[in-house]
């Protein structure tokens, strides 16, 4: 067999959705039953960095993640769809000889697919713990996947629903930004369920989300257990995906075009709002949010009412922490008053990052 092994390394970030994704339409394609919208943290601390690596000498798929191997991962449904989906796509690679300009095909698309891969992946924060870790993961799979293979579209926006088979809101870590993930659902295959970009990274550069790690413990209910669950038996989940999130994909994709903060915090802070309470709507109920999660609304709309606007929002994923998105002018403040109401705890971090502002994500 051939020796020589190609790899390709890429990072992706993570997602805090604004508006959630909550409840799947279709479990075999992956696909939601409402769109939602996120922003993608662009810093080092919270990406998923991915090394895909192949080769005719690899006997096996295989996946290490943070160094370990996962031993059943090239059987995993989510893994094979990435690394199927992307394997298909691939092109001819070819290297151009600079003294002669001469092109020369290394690897044919056919050789691509008899290929198996290694890959590894790394990430820096909790995993499993509703910071959307797997977002960062899968689009970071793909991604790595993608520069390995030279794959191609055969339509637009087709990565994203090839990551969207490994996660849901990993489609949204492929773009950064404020990034919308489309419902779709018109088209058979689901090809129309991708996300796409509202505005970039340099639209709204102010924005920065606060982490508050309320716990790194891996949660309960997985997001998949949770929405099946959820999709059963809570009616407002329904009412929900079908009334309400239209209307404030709208109005925040209008916010952000406008970067209108106010409104941007306020329907975020809603539609957290009304994600945990389909929870607690489901039969029996998931509960994500926990005493400190509620302490924190409390204290933001307290620091909102006390500024007489919106400065901060909070939102909660499938956890019990805390993304609060701010303004950059903000930021200090927001840190003095998680300090004053979570002394013990946050010491050490506030401290350190004021002086480094690591925890001011820049969004
Ligand atoms: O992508 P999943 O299956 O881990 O689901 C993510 C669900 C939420 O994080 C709660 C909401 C969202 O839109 O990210």
């Amino acid at each position: 067999p051939n020796p020589i092994i190609h790899e390709a390394t890429v990072s992706a970030p993570t997602n805090i959705a604004c508006i959630k994704y909550w409840g799947k339409a279709n479990s075999q394609y992956n696909t939601p039953i409402n769109s939602s919208l996120s922003v993608s943290l662009d810093q080092t601390d919270l990406r998923a960095v991915t090394t895909a690596s192949a080769s005719s000498s690899f006997d096996r798929d295989r996946l290490w993640l943070n160094g370990i191997e996962v031993l059943d991962a090239s059987t995993s449904k989510r893994f094979r769809a990435c690394v199927d989906g992307v394997r298909a796509l691939a092109t001819d690679k070819v290297v151009v000889d600079p003294a002669t300009g001469a092109k020369c095909v290394v690897v044919t698309k056919d050789e691509w697919s008899g290929m198996h891969v290694h890959i590894a992946s790394y990430n820096t924060f909790p995993t499993a713990a509703g910071l959307a870790s797997s977002a960062a993961g899968y689009a970071a799979l793909v991604a790595a996947l993608v520069r390995l293979f030279g794959a191609e579209e055969s339509y637009p926006g087709e990565f994203t629903a090839i990551a969207r088979q490994g996660s849901g809101s990993a489609c949204r870590s492929l773009h950064g930004g404020f990034v919308a993930w489309r419902a779709g659902g018109k088209k058979s295959d689901w090809s129309d369920s991708i996300a796409e970009q509202v505005a970039d990274e340099l639209h709204w550069e102010e924005v920065r989300a606060v982490i508050l790690v309320v716990s790194d413990a891996k949660k309960e209910t997985s997001s998949t257990d949770g929405m099946s669950d959820s999709v059963a038996t809570s009616e407002l989940l329904a009412f929900r995906a079908r009334e309400v999130v239209p209307k404030r994909m709208n109005i925040i994709e209008e916010a952000i075009k406008a970067k209108d903060f106010e409104s941007f915090g306020k329907v975020t802070m809603m539609d957290s709002n009304q994600f945990h309470a389909t929870c607690l709507d489901t039969y029996p109920p998931i509960f994500y949010m926990n005493d400190v999660s509620r302490s924190v609304v409390q204290m933001i709309h307290m620091y909102n009412a006390w500024a007489g606007e919106i400065r901060a929002a909070y939102t909660f994923d499938a956890g019990p922490n805390a993304v609060l998105y701010t303004l950059d002018k903000h930021v200090v403040e927001l840190l003095a008053l998680v300090l004053k109401y979570y002394p013990a705890q946050s010491e050490d971090l506030v401290g350190d990052y004021v002086s480094n502002l690591a925890l001011a994500q820049k969004a």
